[in-house]
């Protein structure tokens, strides 16, 4: 059986495989060493500049592009009744947060990074909304710090991506959330596209031993797969899995316009083949009666 160990052996395997199957292979010395990994990945990424200028890296509110499909989603297709009490998971600058925060009586923006926090904090400040509370911490703290079944709406927006211990997190969410409440996710797609483009990087860049040979390029930042997100979804207790895909290739050349691309790739992006091909994937599901596994 092949042993994956952070920094020390299978690194074209640790990027190829999908999620699940890495932290299967990976040995439990290298499996334990991730929490630390990831939370200071987290802090280096996402602190001082990082988090003072997170929207503007990201060019959020200045090209559509970037906040695209999660603005549409967030804004005015999900939800239409309102969120209710919302809980965010990965919460970063708060950017999306503000949003759902207008439509939701009140949200819990979990975000492990403190700049980060702070930045939600003067960004909620500012836009006179005071139904926010920001929770230090990481999506694995769920299961001490909220009630069970204390949320009608959980959001996960770009950010599962960078959690491991994905079950947990499912878990804990289907604890949390209420039976008929919702879950909503936006994440991109490990698909084939996705695994030609980290075979490229590696012929240049990751295969050189300084690269992998250094922890800090193991930290998580592993895309979905549509089979993962309806797995880890039955995991939590969440039915009625419904996944879009967006960002298909060439969309934004044959319908420049991001509210008629939103639109088109809307009702595209859920037909064969062409859902295998979209960049970025797009979950709404249920919580269901019972217990989550
Ligand atoms: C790529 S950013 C996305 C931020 C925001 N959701 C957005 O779309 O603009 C990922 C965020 O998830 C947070 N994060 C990373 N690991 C986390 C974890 N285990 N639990 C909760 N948040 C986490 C990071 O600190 C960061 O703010």
């Amino acid at each position: 059986m092949i042993s994956i160990e952070i920094a020390r052996r299978h690194y074209l395997l640790y990027l190829l495989l999908p999620h699940w199957a890495k932290v299967a292979l990976l040995s439990p010395g290298s499996r334990a060493r991730l929490d630390r990994i990831n939370l200071a990945f987290n802090d280096t990424l996402y602190s001082g500049e990082g988090a003072e200028d997170y929207d503007r890296i990201h060019a959020y509110a200045t090209e559509q592009q970037h906040e695209y499909p999660a603005h549409a989603l967030v804004e005015s297709v999900w939800a239409p009744e309102g969120y209710g009490r919302a809980l965010e998971l990965g919460a970063g600058s708060g950017y999306f947060t503000t949003a759902i925060a207008r439509r939701a009586q009140s949200v819990v923006a979990v975000e492990p990074v403190a700049d980060m926090r702070a930045v939600i904090d003067k960004r909620c400040r500012e836009a006179g909304l005071s139904n926010v509370t920001t929770l230090a911490g990481t999506a694995f703290d769920l299961a001490d710090r909220v009630p069970d079944a204390a949320i009608d709406s959980a959001l996960v927006l770009q950010s599962l991506h960078h959690f491991h211990r994905r079950p947990e997190v499912f878990a804990a969410l289907g604890r949390v959330v209420r039976p008929g409440g919702r879950l909503y996710l936006v994440e991109p797609h490990h698909n084939l596209r996705r695994v030609a483009r980290l075979l490229r990087k590696y012929a240049t860049t990751y295969r050189r031993p300084s690269f992998w040979g250094d922890e800090r390029n193991w930290a998580t930042h592993d895309f979905l797969t549509r089979g993962e997100l309806r797995t880890l979804c039955r995991h939590g207790g969440f039915g009625d899995v419904r996944i879009t895909g967006y960002w298909i290739p060439f969309s934004r050349r044959l319908v420049p316009e991001p509210r008629r691309r939103f639109d088109a790739e809307h009702r595209l992006g859920r037909l064969p083949l062409v859902r295998h091909l979209a960049a970025v994937l797009a979950v709404e599901a249920r919580r269901e009666a019972g217990a989550a596994r």
